[in-house]
């Protein structure tokens, strides 16, 4: 059989999510992945990063020109995806970026226009939706177990302020989840989006409201050079959004990081109810409700009133894909496959560019008090196979 040839692989942005869980996984777990190099504005974090992975530290541009280089891994603060990205599919790069794409709605359409145009690969982060609850998710809805999906609704909520561990000293960065391109509709209305749009397909009209929650906040943090000084919020906090999928089906969607956290997530059809997990993760419990599944209460009869108010038995369904634990980065695994097999990535940019739009329309319509209609559409992602694969064999199931 040939050898797989490995595609090689830069790194820009060596900060939290790249030190924690891409770089480990993009230079271990992916075997078709070569990380060879990095670059980060901050000098040691490149260099720290390069010292763990044996890679090679160059500056951007050194990446954005070396030919032997054929994906580069955006994993840079909100406000840098677009510079990045962009020269980056200039010099003909794929890439994959973090959420979401872009700062403005505007730098996104550009994006995505000269990713077209060139003709390479461009994939945006959350890639959970590949991961194994989210594939046996969506294979129980492909398969009719819950009828015909005719609602959706998720709820998650958060407690972002300026004094957590995500606070990061150095003052270029501070706590990205809180600027502009970060806050909550970025961060978790990426993850959601994500699966909603891979579970229900894409989304014709938008409405809702975005919200800034309590702008004017102080830095709590004592270990912060800013603490105890004034930070004014500059991005969403908190956001209410009403979807209609162009299946007719209807969902809801409200995401605050002013509160605790919790979540919720379901999609309802005809036949029953999908309980799902945090879209955070890439395994986690997939529950069912079946309709007929309502337990009678001992105490009374089915004739009864109250009898169908019991809670109804919901059923954890058995995880059938790969990919349960921590796989950040199997979306640029998927990308490498898609690159060798000459296919479209499964994360191709339609879908977070249309995720993109959602969180855009969910503003403007708060903004104009109108129904946003949404200008860009995606298929459903091509499912991953169950073929019953474990440990290093996971990854046949993207040789496609
Ligand atoms: N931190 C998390 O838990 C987490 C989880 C999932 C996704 N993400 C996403 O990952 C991305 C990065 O988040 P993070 O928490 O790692 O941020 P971070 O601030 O810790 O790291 C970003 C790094 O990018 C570097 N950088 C910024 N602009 C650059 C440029 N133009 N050229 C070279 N380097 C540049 C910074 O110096 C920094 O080291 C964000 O888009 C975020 O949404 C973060």
């Amino acid at each position: 059989m040939p050898a797989i040839k490995k595609v090689k692989t830069a790194i820009i942005g060596c900060g939290t999510i790249c030190k924690n869980t891409y770089a480990p996984n993009l230079a271990n777990k992916y075997h078709i992945i070569d990380l060879v190099a990095c670059a980060d504005r901050i000098p040691e974090r490149a260099a720290y990063l390069a010292e763990q992975y044996n890679l090679k530290v160059m500056t951007n541009e050194e990446i954005y020109n070396d030919p032997e280089i054929e994906i580069v891994v955006n994993l840079t603060c909100p406000e840098s995806h677009y510079e990045v990205s962009k020269a980056a599919i200039l010099a003909g790069k794929h890439v994959y970026s973090e959420k979401m794409m872009a700062v403005t709605w505007e730098e996104g359409q550009e994006l995505y226009k000269l990713a077209r145009e060139k003709g390479v690969n461009y994939t945006i982060a959350p890639d959970t939706f590949l991961g194994a609850s989210w594939q046996t998710a969506r294979k129980a809805i492909d398969d009719g177990l819950i009828g015909t999906p005719v609602a959706m609704t998720c709820c998650y909520s958060s407690n972002y302020q300026m004094d957590g561990d995500m606070v990061d000293l150095d003052p270029d960065h501070f706590m990205f989840v809180l600027h502009p391109g970060g806050g909550i509709p970025y961060d978790f209305g990426g993850y959601y989006l994500h699966n909603i749009i891979n579970l229900m397909g894409p989304i014709k009209r938008v409405g809702g409201f975005c919200k800034t929650m309590y702008p004017d906040r102080i830095y709590r943090n004592p270990r912060h050079p800013l603490y105890k000084e004034p930070v004014h919020i500059d991005t969403p906090t908190s956001i209410a959004g009403a979807l209609e999928f162009e299946s007719g089906a209807h969902g809801t969607m409200l995401i605050t990081s002013d509160s605790a956290c919790r979540f919720f997530f379901q999609i309802m059809g005809t036949q029953g109810i999908l309980i799902l997990n945090d879209p955070n993760f890439f395994g986690g419990s997939v529950k069912i409700i079946r309709n007929g599944g309502v337990p009678l209460d001992p105490n009374l009869n089915d004739k009864e009133p109250g009898a169908w108010f019991t809670d109804p038995l919901s059923y954890t369904l058995p995880i059938t894909h790969p990919f349960r634990e921590s796989s950040r980065g199997l979306g640029v695994a998927d990308m490498a496959y898609a690159i060798r097999n000459n296919r479209r990535p499964r994360a191709d940019c339609d879908l977070g560019y249309h995720a993109f739009e959602v969180i855009h329309g969910i503003w403007k319509s708060g903004d104009s008090g109108e129904i946003y209609e949404m200008t860009s559409r995606c298929e459903r992602p091509e499912p991953i196979p169950s073929l019953g694969l474990t440990g290093t064999a996971e990854e046949f199931a993207l040789d496609n």
